[in-house]
């Protein structure tokens, strides 16, 4: 659970606190003159963190490094969140209050990011629950406002729900279980939600998600989310499509274990990102329309299972070769992605944990992204990228790429060749595509094997505040 965020204009001097300043004589009010020596003491050092235990109650005193300025600053600000939060899981601190000295509220907010971020734990399955203690956090800064408060508040419970979807293992969170839980969002959150099952999967000719779901002992589900205020400033949606594999074996293709197939269950994080994503906006109530669309299935071996070499018409009509059943996700996403024309899509942002090739190429440290929408979004998603520090490098879709998923018996095969897997696979989704439209590559963020910050081990929720404050920049800079 997300600690609850306050926003306050005074100060309890009985709570533990943290001060967020510049200099030291900042401190003066929550301070004696001897622990104002050793404060001092403390930032010329370079501390960026100090601790002085007043015994009635705990101070932190967080100080921004002053060579770093905006995004990079706000980054800084959310890793010092992490190990603040170190501190207050020592001293078990239940209810904290941050104090920002500082001009504006966009250090306070990072710093309260990450401490959050950072408080999140899996506990579902431990016998001996040991989540976090901290329950509520009150905030006050000058030009900080309670909207800014709660609005923080929903997206991190949005990033939250994204990685409690990706811890969830296959056997609690099939395609089926997915939607319940996409259901129950939206009757929280307040946005639509419709859930086709196998029969009117079969009935559309998805014959891409049918046919990833041909080995699987669970059906399918293909489901709608839809965001529609009276208010919105759009006619046209932004259609967010995420990869729904629930869990990813290979199929036939067999991924060899344990090497390769023991974080499969976190093959529907773009999934998860797009159902953060939409609750987050849904609970701040943003004044636009947006859809979901969640192909959901596992990708299973088994006697029905789609074969290397079958042949298979997609919902577009299209027919593609299978010559390799673990390249499932994009024959799910290009069914989707074809279903998303109807809509008549402003912009079309598909996240996938896609390609190991992609995640070789750039790493944990950021996400690969393509696609033929205008330069403005492009350029606008790599800025709210570095806003929420997770950053997008552009690959090309050059044409010539198009001769790598040439078959010989079907209009397209769905693997490559050895080189370029990442932007194949884009280029795979590219013939499914009739609008704007970006794809992220989030294969190398989505789950972590050790801990890396606040992002924390296991599902990090990657895309939800990327794709939050993409869409709320829309706002202030309509197309
Ligand atoms: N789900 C995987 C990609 C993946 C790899 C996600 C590592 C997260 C971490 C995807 O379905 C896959 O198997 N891709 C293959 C494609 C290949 C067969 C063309 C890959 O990248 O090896
Ligand atoms: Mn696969
Ligand atoms: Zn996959």
């Amino acid at each position: 659970m997300v600690p609850q965020l306050i926003f306050t204009h005074t100060t309890d001097y009985k709570v533990d606190t943290v001060l967020l300043l510049d200099n030291a004589n900042a401190a003066n009010q929550f301070c004696n003159e001897r622990e104002l020596a050793y404060l001092q003491k403390q930032i010329g050092e370079g501390s960026k963190l100090t601790h002085i235990n007043q015994y009635d109650r705990q101070l932190f005193i967080v100080v921004p490094d002053p060579k770093k300025t905006g995004d990079a600053r706000r980054e800084a600000l959310r890793k010092t969140g992490h190990e603040l939060y170190g501190l207050l899981k020592k001293q078990s601190v239940e209810t904290l209050q941050i104090v920002s000295e500082l001009a504006g509220a966009g250090e306070l907010l990072a710093l309260a990011e990450g401490v959050v971020l950072s408080s999140y734990s899996f506990q579902k399955y431990k016998s001996e629950k040991k989540g976090s203690k901290l329950t509520a956090i009150h905030l006050q800064a000058k030009e900080l406002t309670e909207t800014a408060v709660k609005e923080l508040e929903q997206v991190l419970e949005g990033t939250f729900l994204a990685r409690d979807l990706v811890n969830e293992p296959v056997i609690y969170l099939t395609a089926e279980q997915l939607s319940k839980e996409i259901t129950e969002l939206g009757r929280k959150a307040g946005f639509k939600v419709d859930v086709f099952g196998k029969t009117k999967i079969r009935s559309l000719k998805m014959g891409g998600l049918l046919a990833v779901n041909m080995g699987a002992p669970n059906p399918p589900t293909f489901n709608i989310l839809e965001y529609k205020p009276d208010n919105a400033v759009n006619d046209q949606p932004y259609v967010l499509v995420g990869k729904g594999v629930v869990y990813d074996t290979g199929g036939l293709s067999l991924k060899p274990t344990p090497n390769s197939m023991d974080e499969m269950k976190c093959d529907m994080a773009g999934a998860a990102a797009v159902v953060g994503a939409l609750y987050a906006v849904a609970r701040n109530k943003l004044p636009l329309y947006v859809v979901g669309l969640i192909p959901a299935t596992e990708n299973r071996p088994d006697g029905n299972a789609i074969t290397p070499g079958d042949v298979i018409t997609m919902y577009s009509g299209k027919t593609v070769e299978v010559l390799n059943t673990d390249a499932e996700g994009r024959l799910i996403l290009a069914d989707a992605l074809c279903y998303a024309t109807k809509y008549k899509p402003a912009l079309v942002i598909d996240l996938a944990t896609l390609t190991g090739s992609a995640a070789r190429a750039i790493g944990k440290e950021g996400i690969v992204y393509m696609g033929t929408a205008p330069e403005a979004e492009k350029k606008a998603l790599e800025k709210s990228g570095y806003s929420v520090h997770e950053r997008l490098v552009e690959f090309p879709l050059w044409e010539e790429y198009d001769s790598h998923l040439e078959s010989s018996i079907a209009d397209l095969k769905n693997i490559g060749g050895a080189e370029a897997g990442a932007i194949t696979a884009g280029k795979f989704l590219e013939h499914f595509v009739e609008y704007p439209w970006l794809h992220l590559d989030i294969a190398a963020g989505a789950f972590l094997s050790g801990m890396d910050s606040y992002r924390g081990k296991n599902g990090t929720g990657i895309g939800v505040r990327l794709l939050y404050h993409f869409l709320k920049e829309k706002l202030n800079n309509p197309a």
